[in-house]
């Protein structure tokens, strides 16, 4: 497994992939990797006949109160991961390289972005958009995937690969859990042991409120009374239950971590 620490050496290990037309599978990630990350490169190698990650702490997606320096890094853990999956090379881009000449961005998220998570997370999809197409311009992929945990994502990223024409597919991986149907994610490490009993029922209220709506119930009524049920399980708090892309979307709060998941309705 080959590694880059700048563009220089990201060219240069790549060129030769690229003059004999190889197709490039690339996987961006914070780091903190887990199962779900792996189920990401699995699906790269499928997509592709190189298979590329990106470990990356973007701190434009990340507003001045949220978890940037406390987000959880380990990167010989990481990297010893992806050598186990056989990921051919990782790219761990320094952020002066990244944002040299400043956090400006040359895209803006589209319609996908609004409301859900840019009603809580104001700054989150400018961040991603902006380190997202600096990662693509770099490694100039033929396919990259995103997971459907963070559903809303994977919709801004489509949309924004579209809207500057990318030659780009993007693919969506379904969701990691754990054996209680939590969604893997790399905060579920902020969790004390009591929490995480309350968080596998985030999945289990989204699951039960598809069923509600699948059996007749009003999307509003569902999803209220999801948010009421969150509450009840021992959430501290509901940003949101709500419906959208056929899928129930949800985002609360056990002490200071944000969960979020979603699943299908049909
Ligand atoms: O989903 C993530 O881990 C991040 O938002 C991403 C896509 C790697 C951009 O920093």
């Amino acid at each position: 497994m080959k590694i880059a620490r700048s563009r220089a050496e990201l060219d240069a290990l790549l060129s030769s992939y690229r003059a004999a037309g190889q197709r490039i599978g690339f996987v961006p990630t914070m780091g903190a990797l887990h199962e779900g990350h792996l189920s990401l490169v699995r699906l790269a190698r499928e997509n592709a006949d190189l298979v590329g990650v990106s470990i990356f702490v973007n701190p434009t997606q990340f507003a001045p109160h949220e978890d940037f320096d406390a987000y959880p890094r380990d990167e010989a853990r990481d990297l010893a991961m992806l050598e186990a999956e056989g990921a051919d090379f990782v790219f761990l881009p320094r952020a002066d390289e990244l944002y040299e000449g400043g956090f400006e961005s040359a895209v803006k998220p589209g319609a996908a972005a609004q409301g859900l998570e840019s009603d809580f997370r104001p700054h989150f999809f400018g961040g991603v958009v902006n380190v997202v197409y600096r990662l693509f311009e770099a490694v100039k992929p033929d396919a990259a995937i995103f997971g459907e945990k963070d559903f809303q994502q994977l919709q801004v990223i489509a949309e924004m690969v579209k809207a500057q024409g990318l030659p780009i597919t993007i693919i969506g991986a379904p969701i990691a859990r754990d054996d209680y149907g939590l969604a893997l994610s790399s905060r579920n490490a902020y969790l004390s042991a009591s929490e995480l009993s309350i968080a596998r029922m985030l999945n289990r209220v989204l699951f039960d409120t598809a069923a509600a709506i699948r059996g007749g119930q009003t999307e509003e009524e569902a999803c209220a009374a999801a948010a009421e049920r969150l509450l009840a399980e021992g959430f501290r708090s509901v940003d949101y239950v709500a419906v959208r892309w056929g899928r129930v979307l949800g985002a609360a709060w056990l002490g200071k971590t944000r969960l979020i998941d979603n699943v299908p309705i049909f």
